[in-house]
């Protein structure tokens, strides 16, 4: 029945009572965060607001004890060993590598094989910079990448078309902060050999076209390479169905352990690169002055792999996937929309990027009107507050936007307003300790 009234404004229909009725529920399950306890970190923490997940997210317990397990029960050298012992840390490898593929959207049986393990998405777009890029690119080629990119996807490609001779290529956002088709297309062209984009902003929080750019880099002729850093915290993602080359992630941003990243490829791609880094493991056989190269994911993982950040990679995965995306999407945007509302009630604070709080995955970056970020996120910290703040490794992105740093909250599905409520109340303590 259409019983109940809103603001005493008229009677809510059946399905305007079942929307304020699941609005209700979301704001107050986002005043309690039901997840923090699974967070030993958080849990010990009760006092701390850590708005700082897009830098590094916390660890559930799962994935610690996952970890601990390895150790205790499982330490050996994978791949090594004709012992027992050694062939279960194989096993677990092999299992993780499975697991990261099916996460990443891929279904086919082989598709494991073209997961390569490496540190971080660092390393990973440092071996497609080192490795790929000289088996394609030639002097006068072209490389384009996005303004927005983070140092880890900018830095590798001025050192590649420095050594090639080649043009390293921007493409510039649109007013919503998310580079445009025409931009692509203006960009992107008969010289380009390799396209590599930011799949989600670690400043803006917006998240590009991908799947688009992929289109229009195959048009071309050139491959399509995805720094997932940030997308794969916050949504689902298939690699088949954005159609690119290449995706490459870190297991610390998706609530794994630091040090452990991931390279996807597709296969006749991968097979056809030399190693980026050589020694053990990563070889067929070896003579005096020559050697040749195991298959592929191994001939890119040369030494001692970590093997307990790779199982316990695996247990970070299953906890994302017991969440659920749609329940940390849900969370998430409840949050951002919270936070840039309350931001923008306060009258000495300008928010970075789109002012549709859709738009932003996880991340909400503003400045405080005449004070610097450092002493902005400084004052916070004393409050309990844990930002970052700076140039968030883009400082050609925030060339761009005409500023040197700014201040960032980035939230995950643990975070609650309690958080946003501690930020809120120490902005308005960092005003009047320079305003008085
Ligand atoms: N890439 C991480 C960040 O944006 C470190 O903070």
């Amino acid at each position: 029945m259409a019983d109940r009234k809103l603001h005493g404004e008229g009677m809510l229909t059946e399905a305007g009572r079942a929307e304020w009725d699941s609005r209700n529920a979301r704001a107050s399950a986002l005043a309690d965060s039901p997840y923090k306890k699974d967070f030993p970190l958080l849990a010990h923490k009760p006092d701390l607001a850590f708005l700082d997940s897009a830098a590094t997210a916390q660890r559930p317990k799962a994935v610690l004890e996952a970890q601990k397990r390895f150790y205790e029960k499982m330490n050996a050298n994978a791949l090594r060993g004709l012992y027992q012992l050694s062939v279960e840390a194989t096993e677990a490898i092999g299992a993780s590598r499975a697991h990261v593929a099916r996460f990443i959207g891929l279904t086919g049986k082989k598709d494991a094989r073209d997961i390569v393990f490496c540190r971080n998405t660092s390393e990973a777009l440092n071996l497609l910079a080192y490795a790929y890029a000289p088996t394609v690119l030639e002097p006068g080629d072209e490389v384009c990448i996005t303004v927005m990119e983070h140092h880890s996807n900018l830095i590798p490609w001025q050192q590649a078309c420095r050594a090639a001779g080649a043009k390293l290529v921007y493409m510039y956002p649109g007013s919503n902060g998310i580079v445009e088709e025409s931009e692509m297309r203006a960009k992107i062209g008969s010289r380009t050999k390799i396209v590599s984009a930011i799949h989600v902003s670690n400043v803006l929080g917006v998240a590009n076209d991908v799947k688009l750019m992929a289109q229009v880099a195959h048009e071309n002729g050139a491959v399509m390479i995805v720094d997932g850093a940030q997308s794969v915290p916050h949504f689902p993602v298939d690699v088949t169905d954005l159609d690119c080359d290449f995706f490459a992630f870190s297991g610390h941003k998706v609530f794994g352990p630091m040090g452990i990243g991931v390279l996807w490829g597709r296969h006749e791609l991968l097979d056809a690169m030399p190693p980026f880094l050589t020694g053990g493991e990563m070889i067929d056989a070896v003579s005096e002055q020559d050697a040749t190269w195991a298959p592929v994911p191994e001939k890119f993982e040369a030494g001692t792999q970590d093997a307990a950040g790779i199982y316990a990679l695996d247990a970070a995965l299953t906890y994302v996937e017991n969440v659920g995306f749609d329940a940390m999407q849900a969370r998430e945007g409840a949050l951002v929309a919270q936070c840039m509302r309350r931001l923008g009630e306060l009258e000495f604070v300008r928010l970075i990027g789109p002012s549709d709080p859709a738009l932003h995955h996880g991340v909400v970056s503003f400045n405080v009107c005449g004070i610097h970020p450092h002493d902005v996120a400084s004052i916070l910290d004393m409050d309990g507050v844990a930002i970052r703040a700076g140039h968030h490794c883009a400082q050609p992105l925030l060339a761009h936007l005409g500023i040197d740093s700014c201040c960032r909250a980035s939230f995950a599905f643990y975070n609650d307003s309690t958080d946003i409520d501690r930020l809120i109340d120490g902005l308005q303590h960092v005003w009047r300790m320079f305003n008085g």
